[in-house]
């Protein structure tokens, strides 16, 4: 049903996605803003079943779409060209990073929604937007392994999120559908089941280094699909910590406007 897997935005968890996808036998296409010439390296890591395009490309030829960007510059997606596709949307609002959205602040929509009325003809799936660059990596399992993970997915097609969902299997976790876009809002940032689920317990007190290393090394914590469906039924909207870097775990380096930030 699928082969080629497209990514637009190929940065931390969109290059991560795209080894995996690798591994899985899947073919790759990665895309940026900069252009394909500046994911050479990226392409020569993945090998032979991976090249570089530009975005639009990237969409064009990709059986399902991988939008992995920072989520304030998604109106610049091409509508047209993702029309009719299966889009997977790992985005997550963050306003000191994204432009701030008033109604996203407010609780009154997900972040998801906002991104299908952008692409009003695209199946949008909400998913790998809860576990972070490093553990979606490590907590890779085979299908039937007792310590395999599972990520919750959200989608208003249900034949959109049947594929995604093989897709995850194909990548290494089973899929919980939680719902349709309006329910995304229960993996968004601050819920339980945001990155936090998939990490121990982060030791007090670390400095920025061993933050940092900690955050590198930490080992994954397996989440069954079980304990996703508790988690998801656990979250409260706009929690304190929704949606502000502060809330997430120590030692992880955001990016804002080219500054690095380190999460302690
Ligand atoms: N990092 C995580 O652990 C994690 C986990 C789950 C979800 N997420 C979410 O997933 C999204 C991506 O996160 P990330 O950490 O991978 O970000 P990142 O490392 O900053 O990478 C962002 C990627 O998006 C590209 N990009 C930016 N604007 C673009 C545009 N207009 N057209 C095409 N590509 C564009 C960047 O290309 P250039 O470098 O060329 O500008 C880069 O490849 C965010 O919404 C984030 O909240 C992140």
């Amino acid at each position: 049903m699928f082969r080629t897997i497209a990514f637009i935005g190929s940065g931390l968890i969109g290059s991560a996605l795209a080894r995996l996808s690798v591994e899985a036998g899947l073919d790759v296409i990665v895309s940026n803003s900069r252009g394909p010439d500046s994911l050479r390296g990226l392409v020569t890591e993945l090998g032979r079943h991976a090249c570089a395009a530009t975005s639009t490309e990237a969409a064009v030829t990709g059986d399902l779409v991988v939008v992995t960007i920072p989520f304030g510059a998604h109106r610049v997606l091409p509508v047209d060209i993702l029309a009719g596709r299966i889009v997977v949307d790992t985005m997550n609002y963050y306003p000191e990073r994204d432009e701030r959205v008033p109604e996203l602040d407010a609780g009154e929509v997900t972040s998801s929604e906002l991104l299908q009325r952008c692409l009003v003809d695209a199946h949008v799936v909400k998913a790998v937007n809860n576990v972070d660059h490093i553990r979606v990596t490590t907590a890779a399992r085979p299908p039937g392994a007792p310590d395999r993970s599972a990520l919750p997915i959200a989608g208003d097609d249900p034949d959109a999120k049947a594929v995604v969902a093989e897709y995850l299997s194909a990548i290494g976790y089973d899929a919980v559908d939680i719902g349709a876009l309006v329910d995304s809002w229960r993996s968004e940032p601050g819920t339980p089941i945001y990155l936090d689920a998939y990490l121990p317990r982060a030791p007090h007190g670390m400095d920025e280094d061993r933050a940092r290393r900690w955050f590198r090394t930490a080992p994954n914590v397996p989440v069954s699909a079980t304990r996703v469906r508790e988690l998801v039924a656990d979250a409260v909207r706009a929690g304190a910590r929704r949606g502000t870097f502060t809330g997430l775990p120590p030692g992880f380096v955001a990016t804002i406007e080219g500054t690095e930030f380190t999460v302690l």
